[in-house]
């Protein structure tokens, strides 16, 4: 049962290397639906971790109602208007929500596959960094339904972005080193390795990772 979980959520793009970009809904505790992007990996097994802010809203709701939706969707305009919906200038965002059938929380009634959990375990941390200090929980839930209304679905991933990214960069690179514009690749480069950077730090076992290893030593000459 477990591993058969595991294989479904794999045909969803939901992996343990790399993360995928969702929009995760969740009920108020006054019943009211409420929709964020969140990152989540599956962790084996039948459970997914998602990594939530302790300040927003859709923490507290998770904390409150112990469930939750994973929508995957494939429309980037719906998770940027949804993420950057904060700022006033960015336009109003109309979600339609149904009952899940499964879990106490809501689901968007469009989405190209979902997954219905329920909480297991929250762990709070503390976390400080150049942007500042702030609390972040690590949610682990527990898989109660999977629904997939279009099977060749593939949710975002950071880490495939930064891959393009390199190969574009590395294209770039080659061209200005070609020109002799030496101070260009390098400073593209150095983007480059900024990239994989962030890739090792969301997905240090991925295969996303060793590409990029590979594409940053496509320069080992010149670069060092
Ligand atoms: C692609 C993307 C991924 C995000 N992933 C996370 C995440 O994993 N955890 C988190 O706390 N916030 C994440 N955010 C930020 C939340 O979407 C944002 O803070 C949101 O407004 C949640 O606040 P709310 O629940 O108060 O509405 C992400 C944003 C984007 C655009």
């Amino acid at each position: 049962m477990k591993m058969q979980v595991m294989s479904s959520l794999k045909k969803i793009g939901l992996t343990k290397q790399s993360p995928a970009e969702i929009v995760l809904t969740t009920f108020s505790p006054d019943k009211k639906p409420h929709a964020s992007v969140m990152g989540i990996r599956a962790m084996g097994g039948s459970r997914v971790m998602l990594r939530i802010f302790t300040n927003t809203r859709t923490f507290r709701n998770i904390f409150q109602s112990r469930a939750a939706v994973i929508n995957i969707v494939k429309d980037v305009n719906l998770l940027a208007s949804l993420a950057l919906k904060g700022f006033p200038r960015f336009g109003k965002i109309t979600l339609k929500f149904v009952k899940s059938g499964h879990v106490n929380a809501p689901r968007l009634a469009k989405a190209d596959a979902r997954v219905e959990v329920e909480v297991e375990k929250v762990e709070r941390a503390k976390i400080s960094d150049e942007i500042g200090s702030s609390e972040v929980a690590c949610v682990t839930a527990r898989v109660k339904n999977i629904a997939v209304i279009n099977p060749s679905i593939h949710p975002f991933k950071r880490s495939e972005f930064f891959v393009i990214e390199s190969a574009i960069l590395a294209t770039r690179i080659k061209e200005a080193l070609k020109n002799g514009r030496n101070e260009v690749a390098k400073r593209k480069f150095l983007e480059l390795i900024g990239y994989m950077e962030k890739c090792r730090r969301i997905a240090p076992d991925s295969g996303a990772l060793n590409l990029m290893i590979k594409i940053k030593d496509l320069f080992k000459n010149e670069m060092g």
